[in-house]
């Protein structure tokens, strides 16, 4: 199932609000990877999810920022960006570990380098921008967890 939906946003304002929208119907072991150009608002959206959970980024090594994690009690969320890195590159990032830790949201910016590791069920968000504050996100599911969770996104945005 890849049928795609999209999301209009006009601030980044209205992004963090998707994304607590998006916090909202994660229920653990969602892998989400995130596409576009510098400053489309990737980082911004991903932000929004793990503040709308309350969580906290508990500290990795100052060497490991490829990779950030975010903790709240058992909820585990993972925040990488891989910009620039090539697919030799991200064999130390342990992504393969993250996948076995069922429960733990995944949030992958430039996920290009995972390509030979990529999950069959993940949803890829794709921003563009549109001029301006404007941002168009597309939505495009594989698998029926990220179905269910671009179908939620994208009703709580069309109520
Ligand atoms: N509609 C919008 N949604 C999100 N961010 C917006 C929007 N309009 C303006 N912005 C601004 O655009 C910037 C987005 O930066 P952000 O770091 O999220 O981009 P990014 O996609 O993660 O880029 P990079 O590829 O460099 O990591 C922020 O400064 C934010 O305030
Ligand atoms: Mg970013």
């Amino acid at each position: 199932m890849s049928s795609e939906k999209v999301l209009y946003t006009s601030s980044a304002q209205q992004t963090r609000q998707i994304a607590r929208d998006f916090a909202a119907l994660l229920r653990g072991g969602e892998i989400v990877f995130l596409r576009g150009p510098i400053g489309a608002g990737k980082t911004v959206f991903v932000k929004g999810v793990a503040e709308a959970l309350g969580m906290r980024s508990s500290p990795t090594s100052a060497s490991f920022s490829l990779m950030k994690r975010y903790q709240k009690g058992k909820k585990t969320l993972f925040h990488i960006d891989l910009f620039r890195l090539s697919e030799g590159e991200v064999f130390n990032l342990g992504f393969e570990e993250m996948l076995e830790d069922e429960k733990a949201v995944i949030l992958a910016e430039w996920p290009d380098p995972l390509a030979s590791m990529m999950p069959q069920d993940r949803l890829e968000m794709d921003f563009t921008l549109c001029g301006g504050d404007e941002r168009r996100i597309a939505l495009r599911a594989f698998g029926p967890v990220s179905h269910a969770l671009a179908e939620g996104l994208w009703k709580s945005q069309n109520k």
